[in-house]
């Protein structure tokens, strides 16, 4: 079984997330920064995980773009899809519906919220300004770990018994 995990990072915590989940999940796991330049083999892989971060509000739109142009075989793979991001109130079901297409997230075996963490010594001036204006992001580092562990049990368990009943039919 093979797995791609296609994240796009700002300022490393969505990549620290992604190693985290590749050491979590048993399969041959590759791991890809999504850039616009770049051209995916897609069709090698049996699952694929999409994950990003959230800033002002929105997931990287290099993300939203790559669920977008890679739909169709995305919806022929086991799909799984994850965020980070700092606000602790934030409403997981809204911030996974607004980041993602819904075809998609009706498609995902599983989708989850990893926490995050501000990486101050990566950021430029604008983003310290704007991380300050912004005083419900200020807490301390928050990577949920434990989420992670149990995204990836999901993936697995979920996964072997869609390959044992054949494809997954969304009603
Ligand atoms: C400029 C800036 C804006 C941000 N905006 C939001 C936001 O609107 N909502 C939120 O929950 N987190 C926000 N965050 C926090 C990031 O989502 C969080 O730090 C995340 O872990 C960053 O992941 P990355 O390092 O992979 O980019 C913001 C962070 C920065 C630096």
């Amino acid at each position: 079984m093979k797995t791609l995990i296609a994240y796009s990072t700002t300022l490393g915590c969505t990549e620290q997330c992604a190693s985290k989940l590749k050491d979590d999940l048993l399969d041959d796991v590759d791991m890809v920064r999504i850039s616009r330049r770049r051209k995916y083999n897609l069709q090698q892989y049996d699952t694929i995980i999409v994950g990003g971060s959230i800033h002002e509000g929105m997931i990287q739109r290099a993300v939203y773009k790559f669920c977008e142009t890679s739909l169709e075989i995305l919806l022929q793979k086991q799909v799984g899809l994850f965020v980070c991001c700092m606000d602790p109130d934030v409403d997981e079901h809204a911030l996974i519906n607004q980041a993602f297409p819904d075809e998609l997230i009706k498609h995902a075996l599983a989708s989850g919220f990893f926490g995050g963490e501000l990486n101050i010594k990566k950021m430029n001036l604008l983003q310290k300004i704007m991380t300050r204006k912004a005083a419900r992001l200020q807490k301390e580092p928050d990577i949920d770990f434990q989420k992670i562990l149990e995204f990836a049990s999901k993936i697995q368990n979920l996964g072997s018994v869609s390959r044992m009943n054949g494809p997954i039919v969304h009603m």
